[in-house]
C-alpha cells in the first residue's frame, strides 16, 4: 500500500487530519500464507480468526469468504459474525462468560460453543435437556501447563475432577457432540508452541479420543519491520516455524490413525498486526527545558502500543523543516504519557504527517471514547478509497447517556 505526500493531502480534505488506513490486501495475504504453511505440514489445518483482536467487519467477511472460522468470545461478537455471513457451524464461540440465551439459540443454530467452566457445564446440560431431539456440538477448553509461567483463568485443568466431570458427560449424552477440544496460551515465544501441542496429543491418548477439531488457540507474532523486532528479545518466528513447531507433533501422531481432524490455530495480531496504519498530522513543536515535543492529532490511545516504540515514518507535506534530536511525539490528550513515538531523530515542519506501523491488533478494539470520538478508517489497498468506519461524532459517544 503506498502512502506519499500526495495521497495522504487527497484524504485529509475529505477525512480530515487523523485516520487509519486499513491494508485488507495484507490481511488477504497473511491468511493465505499462515494457512499454507500450516497445511504444508498438516494438510487439514483452518484459521479460526480471532475477532476481538480487529473486529472490523470487512476483515471478518474476508475470513468468511476465504473458509476460515470466526472465533468469538461474546454476543456482541457473535452478532458482527452473523452480520457478515457466517453460518453457525463457522462460528466458536469461546471465553469465559457467555450470555446464556444467546447461547441456546447459537447451539440450535449449529454453533460450536467451548466449554470453560463447571457453571457452564451446567448451563449446557440445561439446554441439551430443553432440547432431547437437537444435536448440541460443544467443545472444551483445556488448560494445562507449557512451562511458559503462566497459570492461566481459563478452561478446565485437564488434570482435575471437573474436567473429567465435563468429558464424561459431554461424550456421554445423547444430544450433546464434543466436536472441539481447545487450548490458547498467549505468550508469543515459540518455545511453548510444541509444548501446547504435545500437551492436546497427551491429552487425546489419556482420553482414547479423537474429536473432528483440535484447536490450538493464538498468540503467534505476525510481520514487522526490523526496528520493531528488534524492541523483542529473542527471534520473531515466522509462521513456518510455527506451523513446524506444533502441526508436526500432530502430523505424526495422527500419521498412524488413519483419521486427520481438522487442526485450527486462532490468530488474530498474525493475521492483521501489519494491516493498519495510523495516521496523525502534527499540530505543534515546541522546546521544553531542552526537550523537542511535537503534538500530533492523534493519541497513544488510537494505536494502543504498550512498552515499544511503534515504527514511524514522517512524511514531508511541504512546510519548511528543520533538524530535531529526540523529539517525542505527543498526543491531542490531556495525559503525560500520551506519546505516541519517542526519541525521534530527524527533520520537521508543522503539518508533517506521523505514520504509524504494526497498529492492526489490539487497536481500534480498544479506544476508549477518551478526550475526542474517534477517526475514521479508510481502506486504499484495492484500488480505491473505502470508508470502512467514518469518524465518530459527538452523538454517536453520547446518544446513550441522559442530559
Ligand atoms: C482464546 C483466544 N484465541 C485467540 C486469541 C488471539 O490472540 P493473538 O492475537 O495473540 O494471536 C486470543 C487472545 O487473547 C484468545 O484469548
Amino acid at each position: 500500500m503506498e502512502i506519499n505526500s500526495k495521497i495522504i493531502k487527497e484524504l485529509q480534505a475529505d477525512y480530515g487530519e487523523a485516520f487509519y488506513l486499513l491494508d485488507s490486501a495484507q490481511f488477504r495475504q497473511n491468511f493465505t500464507e499462515l494457512k499454507a504453511a500450516f497445511n504444508a505440514i498438516y494438510p487439514h489445518s483452518n484459521i479460526a480468526y480471532s475477532y476481538k483482536t480487529n473486529y472490523t467487519p470487512k476483515l471478518c467477511r474476508i475470513v468468511n469468504e476465504m473458509g476460515g472460522y470466526a472465533e468469538v468470545v461474546s454476543e456482541m461478537e457473535l452478532e458482527i459474525a452473523r452480520r457478515v455471513g457466517c453460518a453457525a457451524n463457522r462460528i466458536i464461540w469461546n471465553g469465559p462468560i457467555k450470555n446464556v440465551t444467546v447461547m441456546e439459540q447459537f447451539l440450535l443454530d449449529g454453533g460450536t460453543v467451548n466449554i470453560d467452566s463447571r457453571e457452564e457445564l451446567d448451563v449446557v446440560r440445561g439446554i441439551g435437556q430443553r432440547h432431547s431431539d437437537a444435536v448440541l456440538h460443544v467443545g472444551l477448553r483445556c488448560n494445562y501447563d507449557v512451562a511458559d509461567g503462566v497459570v492461566s483463568r481459563f478452561g478446565f485443568d485437564v488434570d482435575g475432577a471437573d474436567f473429567r466431570e465435563a468429558f464424561d458427560f459431554v461424550t456421554s449424552a445423547n444430544n450433546l457432540k464434543l466436536i472441539n477440544l481447545q487450548c490458547h496460551f498467549a505468550k508469543r515465544q515459540i518455545d511453548y508452541w510444541p509444548a501446547r501441542a504435545q500437551g492436546m496429543v497427551d491429552l487425546l491418548k489419556r482420553l482414547d479420543f479423537i474429536p473432528e477439531r483440535i484447536d490450538i488457540g493464538g498468540g503467534l507474532y505476525g510481520k514487522m519491520a526490523d526496528d520493531l523486532r528488534a524492541q523483542f528479545s529473542g527471534k520473531i518466528p515466522d509462521y513456518a516455524s510455527y506451523a513446524k513447531a506444533a502441526a508436526t507433533v500432530f502430523a505424526d501422531y495422527f500419521k498412524a490413525n488413519g483419521v486427520q481432524p481438522e487442526l485450527l490455530i486462532e490468530p488474530g495480531s498474525a493475521v492483521v498486526g501489519d494491516c493498519m496504519k495510523f495516521l496523525a498530522t502534527v499540530k505543534t513543536i515546541k522546546q521544553v527545558r531542552g526537550k523537542w515535543f511535537a503534538t500530533v492529532m492523534g493519541s497513544q490511545k488510537n494505536i494502543s502500543m504498550t512498552g515499544i516504540n511503534p515504527p514511524i515514518e514522517v512524511v514531508a507535506m511541504g512546510g519548511e523543516r528543520r533538524h530535531y534530536a529526540d523529539l517525542d511525539f505527543v498526543g491531542f490528550t490531556c495525559i503525560e504519557g500520551d506519546v505516541l513515538h519517542r526519541n525521534y531523530t530527524g527533520d520537521l515542519a508543522l503539518a508533517d504527517v506521523i505514520v504509524i506501523s504494526n497498529c492492526g491488533s489490539y487497536s481500534l478494539v480498544m479506544k476508549p471514547p477518551f478526550i475526542l470520538p474517534n477517526f475514521p478508517v479508510l481502506d486504499i489497498s484495492e484500488g480505491k478509497t473505502e470508508v470502512i468506519k467514518r469518524g465518530e461524532t459527538f452523538d454517536d459517544l453520547f446518544h446513550t447517556f441522559n442530559f
